[in-house]
């Protein structure tokens, strides 16, 4: 396993449209394997393949140090409901957060390593982390979903 460099905000490869994976192999497992490393050493609560610069339909997502990490390849948002402004952020964008608005519900179907499918079900913080991960496959960054950025006043870090 190895950390990677997160790639940031105003590089190209952020704003391309990813990949499906159809190859479930040992180059996966540790493509997935290195994405959870460097997320949880960057204290992000997600991240998608293209942020380390593979472009690539993979995502890792853990809302909290309790809960199991999400590894999600090839998801799909099949169903979003609701609504919610809460503020958002991104490992790409550093220092800079957004009041975003997202689903406040949505359910997945992804695929794990070995290519077995699930469904996921997630409200609040969950629903937006599959939401903003996912767009990155799509090349989008949480600042096209902003009702308003965060000037420096509002943030306390
Ligand atoms: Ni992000």
């Amino acid at each position: 396993m190895a950390i990677r460099n997160i790639i940031l905000e105003g590089d190209p490869i952020l704003s391309k449209k990813s990949r499906k994976v159809e190859k479930f192999d040992d180059r996966l497992a540790l493509l997935i394997e290195d994405m959870i490393e460097t997320m949880q050493l960057n204290n992000g609560v997600g991240l998608a393949a293209p942020q380390v610069g593979v472009l690539k339909d993979v995502v890792v997502i853990q809302i909290d140090k309790d809960k199991n990490v999400l590894e999600l390849v090839n998801p799909e948002i099949i169903e979003a409901s609701g609504v919610q402004e809460e503020v958002e952020g991104c490992l790409s964008c550093p220092g800079e957060y957004g009041i975003t608005k997202r689903p406040m519900h949505v359910k997945i179907k992804a695929l794990d390593r070995l290519g077995n499918e699930y469904f996921y079900e997630g409200d609040g913080l969950l629903a937006r982390a599959f939401c903003h991960e996912i767009d990155h496959l799509s090349g989008i960054l949480f600042k096209s979903h902003a009702v308003r950025m965060l000037d420096k006043t509002e943030i306390d870090r």
